[in-house]
């Protein structure tokens, strides 16, 4: 079994911590030892050797990743981190590892994102590997239950019972909020971000609903490749349209630490509900979230429903729940430049 680690997102809406040039899957968050990056790394090893391991990434990352594994004590095979020469988002991302993976025939494999939190590793691990049963037939999802009608999901509808899963019905990717409040109603399940598959079917899958990424691939060199290369992610470019998809449940805890109300809702709360890190002075202040540099005093003062940043050249203060834009304020920066 071949494991695939997207590493190449640079995390925008995790501004000011996350930058281009060292995103949020390889901060060390304040609170951890380890980078999300690390975690997702080690955790793979429990579902396959290292040298099974792809990690697609880019030139910039390279290095992190690599530096980053080595701090765990591994050493890496080099030649399985593949260097996109631009981020064309999950579909091509994936379809490189896949074809990479098929020069040594055609295998099956498990796509983990690197910025996802999970506990109870027994479990997670005992779930991936049940997907094996339905490899044969179907793209595997592994569905989350959901909390709350979050946005930046993908949403999957299960039909018929197969084993310990299902057939996918619909598969409805980020859905506005009155549809996703429909979803939970009516008992779909999030997209985890994680699939499996056997490479050919992944293969007649992109030939069928993504025909410029599979025809893009037939080039020779890389570049030439991602330059003619739709930017689509595997939701939209096959998961959407597929009709070979099955969903298994996943029942652990679960986080996407891709925006600040997630990283708020990850760690533990003060007696108001506040996140606080580093002796930071609250008063009258309810469910905020502080993030600071701790050689700096900061206080705040009757202030509810906040996420406040301070780093040494930005600072961010946005209203809790509305986090989801500040990739917005990354667009912005950099047509600024
Ligand atoms: N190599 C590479 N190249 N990796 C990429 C690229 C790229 O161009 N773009 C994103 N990634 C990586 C990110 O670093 C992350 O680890 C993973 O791919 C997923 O990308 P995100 O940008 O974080 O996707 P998302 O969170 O908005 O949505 C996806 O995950 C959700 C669950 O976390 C979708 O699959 C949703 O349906 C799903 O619910
Ligand atoms: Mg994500």
């Amino acid at each position: 079994m071949k494991v695939i680690i997207l590493a190449g997102g640079s995390g925008t809406r995790l501004w000011p911590l996350s930058r281009t040039n060292y995103p949020k899957q390889f901060l060390k968050l304040k609170g951890m030892d380890k980078s999300i990056f690390q975690t997702s790394f080690k955790r793979c090893l429990k579902i396959t050797d290292s040298n099974q391991i792809f990690i697609v990434t880019n030139k910039e990352y390279r290095f992190l990743a690599l530096g980053q594994i080595e701090e765990l004590g591994y050493k890496f095979n080099e030649k399985n981190i593949l260097i996109e020469p631009s981020g064309k988002n999950t579909l091509p991302a994936i379809y490189y590892a896949v074809k990479e993976i098929q020069k040594n025939g055609d295998d099956i494999s498990v796509v983990f994102p690197s910025d996802h939190l999970i506990e109870d590793e027994k479990a997670f691990v005992e779930t991936i590997l049940s997907g094996v049963n339905f490899a044969n037939d179907y793209i595997i999802t592994y569905g989350i239950k959901p909390s709350k009608p979050h946005t930046g999901y993908g949403y999957i509808k299960p039909q018929s019972a197969i084993g310990q899963g299902y057939r996918v019905d619909k598969f409805k990717e980020k859905p506005n909020l009155e549809t996703a409040e429909s979803y939970i109603n009516k008992g779909y399940f999030w997209n985890s971000g994680m699939f499996m598959f056997r490479t050919d079917i992944f293969t007649e899958e992109v030939k069928r609903y993504c025909p410029e990424v599979f025809m893009s691939f037939q080039e020779n060199d890389i570049e030439k490749t991602y330059e003619i290369t739709p930017n689509i992610s595997i939701d939209y470019g096959i998961m959407e349209q597929s009709q070979r998809v099955a969903v298994v449940p996943m029942n652990v805890k679960w986080t996407d630490l891709g925006s600040f109300d997630a990283f708020y809702d990850q760690f533990a709360k003060d007696e108001n509900n506040n996140v606080v890190f580093d002796g930071d002075i609250l008063i009258d202040s309810t469910n905020n979230l502080l993030y600071t540099d701790k050689d700096k005093a900061v206080a705040i003062v009757g202030v509810n429903d906040l996420i406040i940043v301070d780093e040494k050249d930005a600072l961010l203060i946005c209203k809790k729940d509305q986090s989801q834009k500040v990739k917005e304020v990354v667009d912005k920066l950099k047509k600024l430049k």
